[in-house]
């Protein structure tokens, strides 16, 4: 889905505290990850808590599309998505483009799966991902065999990818610490014979891999240097339909999550959220900073941790958050700002370099969000420090650049900011986290 519409300005104002307790949709990543493996299954997958953003509905199409059968059941409220797959390698020639619209992880995870395909297909997206940069996924694919047969300039959207007859089986190291990378390679691994590896010198979010050993595929992971992991992944296996449940998606959370932190007086409570280690560098950086969130119900009953967090609001300080860290909250430095444009304190942020080539540049974009609402903030080569004051004037209108994490880092930060903060578009919030404005405003938030 494309974005054609007007846009959707809102303006978050001081909020007397936040309380409540609420479960955030489904996790981002788990969802297009079940959806995809799903279709490459034989039998049936039947998902539960699947997040119905614009970003995941796309990869639903696409499955489709490429010959999967997706189904949204609901039975007095209890919602089920059941896909029925083709089978490894199985996908058919979709009659039109594939539509992935916002979406990053669809796109280039689906590239994977195709290119493992003896089918050609065409990508495609909106203007944010028609910007971004493909080659880091298409470099991996054609050693495997797949071949671009057109692209728009610098290895861009729109392109068609011609999946490889007979793929082969690789050892790739990612250049950089990319779990979109790693997906798209292990998926068209699926059809190579032999085992392919993927080596990478910062581990970063492992839910292929433990997700395509929930469908039964044959996956090591082992620890590589100091940070990386090596993974290999024995080719050709059957996989078959499997029952997933989606756990509360942490990048999410992370928003009522800082909002209650930095709004006087808040008590919150989060069930069910992701507390997988590999997405968890937020809620380690926020207790360094003082933040109180406790943990609760821990469980790991379906596969990937969760647990329920309390959260209150706390006083912050200042820290340094070291570049190994970023993978594990990659998505979450725009709201980890926020949090410390209210510390008191600078917070230095190293090794933001990926943050460049997401749904915006994040990097001059949060700068920019804070900066209009009266916080100093300095960029110097990949790192960013922000300098808190204990509080934010706010008054400024923040631009969202087509990214949905900018709107709702915004709008946390007008919670308790001095004068209200304005969004000049909403709409790109449905791509991750469609109920984010009714939630907040049940938590307490005052969105006009
Ligand atoms: C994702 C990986 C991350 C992240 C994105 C989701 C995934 O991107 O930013 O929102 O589901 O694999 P990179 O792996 O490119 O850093």
């Amino acid at each position: 889905m494309t974005h054609s519409g007007q846009p959707v300005p809102l303006a978050a104002r001081k909020s007397q505290s936040l309380t409540g307790r609420v479960r955030v949709p489904g996790d981002k990543s788990i969802s297009h990850r079940a959806l995809i493996l799903g279709a490459l299954a034989v039998g049936q997958t039947r998902i539960t808590g699947l997040l119905e953003g614009e970003d995941v509905l796309n990869t639903a199409k696409a499955m489709q599309a490429l010959g999967a059968k997706v189904e949204r059941q609901d039975r007095d409220g209890a919602v089920v998505w059941s896909v029925h797959g083709v089978g490894t390698g199985g996908f058919a020639t979709p009659d039109a483009p594939l539509d992935f619209g916002n979406s990053g992880t669809g796109c280039r995870l689906v590239m994977g799966a195709v290119a493992g395909c003896p089918i050609t297909a065409t990508f495609d997206g909106d203007a944010s991902l028609r910007s971004r940069p493909m080659r880091r996924i298409l470099d991996p694919l054609e050693l495997m065999g797949a071949r671009v047969t057109s692209q728009s300039e610098g290895g861009r959207l729109p392109l068609a990818l011609a999946g490889a007859r007979d793929p082969l089986p690789v050892v790739y190291r990612t250049p950089v610490a990319s779990a979109q990378i790693k997906s798209a390679v292990l998926l068209a691994g699926l059809s190579a014979p032999g085992i392919t590896t993927v080596i990478e010198s910062e581990a970063s979010r492992d839910h292929t891999e433990l997700m395509l050993k929930h469908f039964g595929a044959d996956i090591t992971s082992q620890r590589e240097g100091s940070h990386g992991r090596r993974i290999a992944l024995t080719g050709q296996p059957e996989l078959h339909g499997a029952d997933v449940v989606v756990p509360a998606d942490p990048s999410s959370a992370a928003f009522p999550i800082v909002a209650a932190l930095i709004t006087g007086g808040s008590d919150i409570v989060l069930t069910d959220v992701m507390t997988n280690p590999l997405r968890t560098g937020l809620l380690t950086t926020l207790r360094e900073m003082g933040a109180s969130i406790e943990e609760s119900e821990t469980r790991a009953d379906t596969g990937e941790p969760m647990a329920q967090l309390r959260v209150k609001a706390s006083r912050l300080r200042g820290v340094e958050v070291p570049a190994e860290r970023a993978p594990s909250m990659i998505d979450e430095y725009l709201v980890l700002a926020v949090a410390a444009a209210f510390a008191e304190g600078v917070t230095t942020m190293r090794g933001l370099q990926e943050l460049r080539v997401k749904e915006s540049d994040r990097l001059e974009a949060t700068a920019a969000m804070l900066r209009v609402n009266g916080v100093k903030v300095e960029i110097s080569g990949d790192d960013m420090m922000v300098e808190g004051l204990g509080h934010v004037p706010g008054g400024g209108l923040v631009a969202t650049h087509m990214d949905h994490r900018i709107a709702m880092s915004a709008l946390a930060m007008g919670c308790a900011s001095d004068a209200p903060v304005k969004v000049d578009d909403t709409a790109f919030i449905a791509t991750s986290f469609p109920d984010f404005v009714p939630m907040m405003r049940r938590l307490g938030a005052d969105f006009s």
